[in-house]
């Protein structure tokens, strides 16, 4: 099956995943690998004597959905494996896991390009990726600046012990894997790492939406097994979402010093960019009517770093009947 992650979102919930890990093991220290987890699409990868027979994506989690002539077309996933420097041969047959994603660089030309062409543009990367491998014409695919990354090796044997040593094998195997991933040690190394790929994250040339930290030792994985959909040995640290959706109750005026008017809106309590947003500014009444805002909406808002929260656009496949528009008070409201 493929499985999914648990999600931190606090420095606390990945601390508490380690003193489990800990007392799972009965150990007072472990090695974790830490990766970026990267926004795209799951994908499985099958290899017969080191040729590409079968491509699926997730499915339903134990059916996949055969994408194998579409994922021949991305460059990056190799049709054969190759062995470089002293790497071992593989076994006759082997699973590799990992993320088919768009680079920014090429969503943002494809996009210029579609412009220029007056066609449909891509909505963002993870669904250009996701679309990109659901066309039925793999022509099409092959247009699309698609990447992938290995994440993990399965095969009944000459599987390294070590998660790192998996990864640096499926390098010499030629298959990409993310020059970001380490090594680090415990919780405070964990959330070490996190930090640092947060202010790497603008420079990436790809989509991340966090990071996932895998309990190194293959042995120990084993004692931890897994709960329900996902294992015990490994959690994904996520970044704080920076676009949320809720509810606008209200929109009221702010009297400024000078007397200027500002709506604002009043929002249900939404926890956006790591912090709780009850109140967003809508600058004016140019803005709320260009954004067609109504009391009673569901809106986008977006908070991005240390800016002041905003509503970015309504979420007007959601609205229920007749909302009334917002209008400016005629007398000054204090
Ligand atoms: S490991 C059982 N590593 O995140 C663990 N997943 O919630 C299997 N993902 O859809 C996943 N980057 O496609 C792993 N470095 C990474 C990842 C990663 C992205 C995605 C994965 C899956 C989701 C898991």
């Amino acid at each position: 099956p493929m499985l999914s992650l648990a999600n931190a979102f606090s420095a606390e919930e990945i601390e508490q995943f380690h003193e489990r890990v800990c007392k799972g093991l009965e150990i007072d220290h472990v090695d974790y690998v830490a990766e970026p987890k990267l926004d795209g699409v799951a994908i499985s990868l099958h290899y017969q004597n080191g040729v590409l027979r079968q491509a699926a994506t997730r499915g339903d989690g134990a059916t996949g959905e055969d994408v194998t002539s579409n994922v021949r077309t991305i460059a990056a996933i190799p049709l054969r494996m190759q062995r470089h420097g002293q790497a071992p041969a593989w076994p006759a047959s082997l699973e590799v896991r990992g993320e088919i994603y768009m680079p920014l660089a090429g969503f943002h030309e494809y996009n210029r390009k579609a412009r220029e062409a007056d066609e449909k543009e891509l909505v963002n990367p993870r669904n250009a990726a996701a679309g990109s491998l659901r066309q039925l014409d793999s022509r099409l695919t092959a247009q699309r600046p698609l990447a992938f990354y290995a994440y993990s090796l399965a095969a009944d044997s000459g599987v390294p012990g070590s998660h790192l040593e998996a990864l640096q094998l499926l390098r010499a195997w030629g298959f990409p894997v993310n020059p970001e991933v380490r090594r680090v040690r415990d919780a405070a190394g964990c959330l070490e790492y996190y930090a640092d790929i947060g202010e790497k994250r603008p420079s990436l040339a790809y989509e991340i939406d966090g990071v996932v930290f895998k309990v190194e030792q293959r042995e120990q994985q084993e004692i931890l097994g897994f709960v329900s959909r996902a294992p015990r040995w490994a959690i994904a640290q996520k970044f704080p979402a920076e676009e949320e959706i809720t509810r606008l109750l209200d929109i009221d005026v702010q009297v400024g010093r000078t007397g200027a008017l500002t709506p604002v809106a009043r929002l249900e309590p939404v926890f956006v960019g790591g912090v709780t947003v009850t109140n967003a500014t809508l600058h004016n009444l140019d803005e709320v009517r260009r954004k067609d805002v109504r009391p009673g909406d569901w809106v986008v808002v977006r908070r991005a770093g240390d800016v002041i929260p905003e509503v970015a656009r309504v979420v007007i496949e959601r609205r229920d009947g007749e909302l009334s528009q917002f209008e400016m008070p005629q007398q000054c409201p204090v």
